[in-house]
């Protein structure tokens, strides 16, 4: 075992964590289940979802049985919502083509929808003892660090060079341990800022530390402005309810529940351009055109920005009444009773804005934002 590998197992056996709810099971599914929660969440927002779930799908063919948008309701509020859907259609393979078994094979597992080569690794290593390398993004921070290897690791070669490293380092006994310990060293001491080096069990073989590039390492992806989009999203009320529709499958938030839509624009690029106050008209018109709706007076408020992996969403929330019904309800739109929008499979954002003080005001003292 090299001088890198004894020191994480020893060092995971007294420092690393030992008491997480995955751990202490050698269950497949329940390993699967974690490891795709974790894939970019943090450990601490991850626990009450992964209880939920395992407790409403104790098992795979639990999960595979489930209609999709159950599923997608216990995830509501975890984000990357395809995840979610691959977590569905995963369970579904698993059970079709494999007699509800998980494969050992990482190179089975990463065939598997929402599994990639290092989620398979780490799959394969808890549930089986598989000597498999794994490369999330806090093994990848203690590599970069330990070895000096420069070059953003998004970068095909500075990947390749890891993923090297990542197999070279395996120990030939105690994996679990190893592949723990690494994680538990990228999340607690060698972190992105401010690492905690005095408590490093590699701190004496790190290039990094001996070069004084701790802090620059690794090196960050070259910066690109992603771009802004803005949009009006339509509160429509009646009485103690929300309008919602389905979204589409595919695209942002696709499979969950949000509010009517206005037109998406391209913004010039700044935050703080306004849409021309002439469209709130036409999107809310719109929007009441497509539900077969008669709407009160829309009123604008403050506009937030979220953002998504590859562009920004300036969302102006409008809040109107309901003023009468000119058709059906259109298909796809439910209204949501206010006090289930807790638990209803609404993106965060969205799920926010329905639980702000904000929103609930009496129309006269609502905030009238940039183009009311
Ligand atoms: N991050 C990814 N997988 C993990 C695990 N099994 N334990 C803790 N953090 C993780």
């Amino acid at each position: 075992m090299s001088a890198f590998a004894r020191r994480i197992v020893d060092w995971q056996a007294r420092h690393g964590r030992h008491d997480l709810p995955w751990q202490g099971t050698r269950d497949p599914y329940r390993i699967w289940l974690s490891e795709v929660m974790l894939q970019q969440t943090q450990v601490g927002t991850v626990i009450p979802y992964y209880r939920r779930f395992v407790e409403v799908f104790p098992d795979v063919a639990a999960l595979a049985a489930a209609p999709v948008d159950e599923v997608m309701r216990l995830w509501s509020g975890l984000g990357y919502y395809s995840r979610a859907r691959n977590l569905h259609r995963c369970a579904r393979q698993v059970v079709a083509t494999h007699g509800g078994v998980f494969p050992c094979d990482p190179r089975l597992l990463a065939d598997l929808p929402g599994i990639g080569r290092s989620t398979a690794a780490a799959i394969a290593v808890f549930s089986r003892g598989v000597r498999a390398a794994i490369l999330d993004g806090n093994v990848r921070r203690v590599l970069c660090r330990v070895f000096g290897v420069e070059g953003w690791p998004g970068q095909a070669a500075v990947e390749r060079a890891l993923w090297s490293l990542a197999e070279r380092e395996l120990p030939a006994t105690g994996i679990e341990a190893y592949t723990q310990g690494m994680m538990d060293l990228g999340a607690t001491v060698c972190t992105r800022h401010r690492p905690a080096c005095d408590r490093c069990p590699v701190a004496s073989l790190c290039a990094a530390r001996r070069d004084g590039s701790v802090e620059r390492l690794p090196a960050p992806r070259p910066s690109r402005a992603t771009p802004l989009r803005s949009c009006r999203m339509f509160a429509i009320r009646r009485g103690d309810e929300w309008l919602i529709e389905k979204r589409p499958p595919t695209g942002i938030w696709g499979g969950l529940w949000s509010l009517p839509q206005g037109e998406l624009r391209e913004e010039a690029g700044s935050d703080t351009t306004g849409l021309p106050p002439s469209s709130l008209g036409s999107d809310a018109r719109r929007v009441a055109a497509a539900h077969g709706l008669e709407l009160g007076p829309p009123r604008a408020l403050a506009a937030f920005v979220h953002a998504f992996t590859h562009f920004r969403l300036r969302i102006e929330p409008v809040v109107c009444e309901l003023a009468g019904v000119s058709a059906a309800t259109a298909p796809g739109a439910v209204w949501l009773p206010f006090d289930e929008v807790a638990d209803a499979a609404l993106p965060r954002p969205i799920k926010r804005l329905l639980q702000s003080p904000e929103l609930l005001q009496p129309p006269e003292v609502l905030r009238v934002g940039a183009c009311a």
